[in-house]
């Protein structure tokens, strides 16, 4: 068996968890019970990840475009994220896990708003790894608010237009505190960004799985690991540039 090297790994995994309803449907129950069985693959991957000694795991857990779902659905994912926060937080502190949030989180109910805070301010200090949840989080989205903020720096004359540049733009993102993606994984076998890090993830390696996210555990966790280790980044360089 091919093993881990500790020294390549991804300073900054994201994966768009998906296939839950999939998942349920296929054992004749409602999609809302897929929903209840992938909290287990968060918690085995955050662990998992955090063991192995990866910086940064963001995980993508509500589009902007999720809200367009039926209304007693939306409802159970905001249960059961506020209950994972709740049942989620003495882990995350023995475990020395920062949380963070992006997205447009003031869209959120007010409950998990609360717990939210509560969570990414008790766990601040911690330094082991960096957990983000994307929640109500689309990459179009992302870069609107950015250029409504740069923009009112103009106007205020804060910032000076020729000054634009890359890191002008990260630093107001969402995800401004966070490194590119290095590898972005997606489950259940579609084999699309859906809106997500558009800007980040521009050099992301991309591995697809057809695992249902419910499914996922430690060992297909590792494969991807193993997949993104086996891959020469090139950067627009040459093979023989990187190589010397
Ligand atoms: C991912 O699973 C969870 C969310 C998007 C919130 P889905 O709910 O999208 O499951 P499928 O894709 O319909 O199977
Ligand atoms: C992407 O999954 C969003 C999350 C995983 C949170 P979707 O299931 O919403 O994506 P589409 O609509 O199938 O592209
Ligand atoms: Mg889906």
């Amino acid at each position: 068996m091919e093993h881990l090297d500790k020294d390549n790994l991804p300073q900054h995994l994201a994966i768009i968890m998906d296939g839950n309803g999939r998942w349920a449907s296929q054992r004749g129950k409602n999609r809302v019970f897929g929903h209840t069985k992938g909290i287990k693959s968060v918690q085995v991957v955050v662990e998992e990840a955090a063991r192995l000694g990866i910086s940064y795991l963001t995980l993508f857990a509500f589009s902007t475009e999720n809200w367009s779902r039926p209304k007693e659905e939306i409802g159970t994912l905001m249960e059961l994220l506020l209950r994972s926060l709740r049942n989620e937080f003495e882990k995350l502190l023995k475990n020395q896990i920062r949380l963070e949030a992006i997205g447009s989180i003031d869209q959120l109910p007010d409950k998990v708003q609360e717990e939210l805070n509560h969570v990414i301010q008790a766990t601040k200090n911690n330094d082991k790894m960096v957990l983000t949840l994307a929640l109500s989080y689309g990459g179009r989205e992302d870069l609107v608010q950015a250029l409504q903020k740069i923009a009112t720096g103009v106007k205020n004359n804060i910032i000076s237009p020729e000054k634009i540049d890359q890191s002008i733009i990260n630093k107001h993102l969402y995800t401004r505190k966070l490194p590119d993606i290095d590898l972005l994984i997606r489950t259940s076998g579609e084999q699309r960004i859906s809106n997500f890090m558009l800007w980040q993830a521009a050099y992301a390696e991309l591995y697809f799985t057809s695992v249902y996210w419910p499914d996922f555990r430690e060992g297909h966790l590792h494969d991807a690991l193993l997949n993104y280790q086996n891959r020469e980044r090139r950067f627009g360089k040459t093979s023989e540039q990187i190589k010397t």
